[in-house]
């Protein structure tokens, strides 16, 4: 009954649901004191999502409060292996965390050096080629791209937006207005790249060079700022860097997590496939299609299939968003952070149960412009990290205390919409905000 009431005035009155959200808030902050603390650290590529999704969560479990401190793929992953044992790398404590984020891999060393490490994917993310053509926005018409025109811009080798191969792409994506505007400018083209070693560099030089040999010999896929040494570039630090200084020079060209690009009002270009003449436009959707097609390909990128990781990017279908990855969670199995306890343990196994299941973690994916596992994929992943994580030995999964959804989530989606400034609606129209009021799937 109060179930269904919540959600006709979730439906027909915002100023109602904020006025739930407060009362629900006073509750969560009173327990604060009680609370079990869940530290984590890392890439920077899903911070806003785990930000939000981690604020959300405290409406859900009040007994739990959780951070994540963005120190890069590597801080979080220097963090779950050293602990307080690591060099200070600037950002400071926590250095005991309860699970790291990084959307690179672990390598041969740091299995053989910490055998207990496990890694999971969470969500699969865009990367897009952002743009600021003036005359392309006063007309509103897109850009379109093949991966390789884009590998060849990124490398130096397309210096001018007058530039034949790129008038080409556009014609053949259906765009011939767009491509008799770009033939007229005189502008040259401004790259902007990241400035710190970042997996959305290497997501992005991956998915550049496994559409283009070219780009493969040339340029290759080190994380690390290294371009063309004789072409000219703007490097910026994190995305939000790159976005904005896209936004700000006229005739530049970058790459951001959709999230980013999104929450900026960043056009970005569609991408055309070899043989194809339909476009397609970044979205979380386009990207679920690549993590349909690859998502389960554990051991793809060359790692032990038993690791949970694989490549996503350049998937075959027509729909698929091509330069995708995915970010992971990096926990010990057996093993705890100094100053844990097996509560610790198993509220970070509960959230992430939450982060999968959940209709509200699932959507607010989607809002950053992430991809949710899909199904398949998330019950592989669901099932290795509720056996593997371990506490004394016993396994921390405690299924009575799992909760997905609730009366108290629902008005989260709007809240964590409001601390957004409503950014994302309207914006996307992929996205939608459909909230189910239907009895919380408890297993
Ligand atoms: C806060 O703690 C009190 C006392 O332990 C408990 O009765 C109440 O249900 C808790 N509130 C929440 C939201 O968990
Ligand atoms: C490197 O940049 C220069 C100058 O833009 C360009 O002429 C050259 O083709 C680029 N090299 C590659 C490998 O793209
Ligand atoms: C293309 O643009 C460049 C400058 O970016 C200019 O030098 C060149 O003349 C232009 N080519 C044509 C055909 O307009
Ligand atoms: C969301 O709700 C709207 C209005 O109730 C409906 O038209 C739309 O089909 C729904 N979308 C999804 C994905 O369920």
């Amino acid at each position: 009954m109060f179930r269904t009431r919540i959600c006709s005035l979730l439906l027909f009155s915002l100023a109602l649901v904020d006025f739930l959200h407060l009362e629900v808030r006073a509750e969560a902050v009173a327990n604060s004191s009680t609370a079990t603390q869940i530290y984590a650290a890392g890439a920077t590529f899903p911070e806003e999502l785990y930000m939000d999704a981690m604020f959300a969560y405290q409406f859900v479990e009040p007994t739990v409060t959780m951070s994540y401190l963005p120190t890069g793929s590597g801080g979080g992953k220097k963090r779950i292996t050293q602990g307080d044992q690591m060099k200070d790398d600037g950002f400071g404590p926590p250095f005991n965390i309860d699970f790291a984020g990084s959307d690179s891999l672990l390598n041969a060393q740091q299995y053989a050096d910490y055998p207990d490490l496990q890694m999971y994917p969470s969500v699969a993310g865009a990367v897009v080629p952002i743009y600021n053509i003036p005359e392309l926005e006063e007309r509103a018409l897109d850009l379109i791209l093949t991966p390789e025109t884009v590998a060849k811009i990124f490398s130096g080798a397309i210096k001018n937006w007058n530039d034949t191969t790129i008038y080409n792409d556009n014609v053949a994506g259906g765009n011939q207005a767009g491509a008799d505007v770009l033939k007229k400018i005189k502008s040259s083209i401004i790259v902007f790249v990241r400035n710190e070693d970042s997996g959305t560099t290497e997501i992005w030089k991956k998915s550049l060079a496994g559409a283009s040999a070219y780009f493969a010999k040339q340029i290759g896929t080190s994380s690390k700022p290294v371009w063309n040494s004789t072409a000219r570039y703007e490097y910026r630090d994190e995305n939000n860097g790159v976005a904005s200084g896209v936004l700000a020079t006229d005739y530049a060209v970058g790459y951001s997590v959709l999230g980013v690009a999104l929450k900026l009002k960043l056009k970005s270009a569609m991408i055309l496939k070899p043989g194809s003449t339909t476009p397609i436009r970044a979205s979380a959707a386009a990207v679920e299609f690549a993590v349909a097609e690859m998502g389960l390909d554990f051991g793809n990128n060359g790692d032990a299939p038993e690791r949970l990781t694989a490549n996503v990017m350049n998937a075959q279908g027509s729909l698929a968003w091509p330069m995708v990855g995915y970010t992971y969670l990096v926990m010990r199995k057996n093993t705890l952070r100094k100053g844990a306890t097996c509560e610790h343990r198993k509220a970070t196994v509960n959230f992430w149960i939450w982060f999968h299941k959940s209709d509200v973690a699932r959507n607010l994916a989607r809002v950053h412009g992430f991809s949710p596992l899909p199904e398949i994929v998330q019950n592989t992943v669901l099932t290795r990290l509720m056996a593997d994580i371990k506490c004394d030995g016993v396994i921390a999964y405690d299924n009575n205390n799992v909760k997905i959804i609730d009366g108290h989530t629902i008005p989260v989606v709007f809240t964590t919409l409001g601390i957004l400034g409503n950014t994302y609606i309207g914006v996307d129209p992929s996205v939608t905000f459909n909230v189910s009021c239907s009895p919380a799937p408890r297993d």
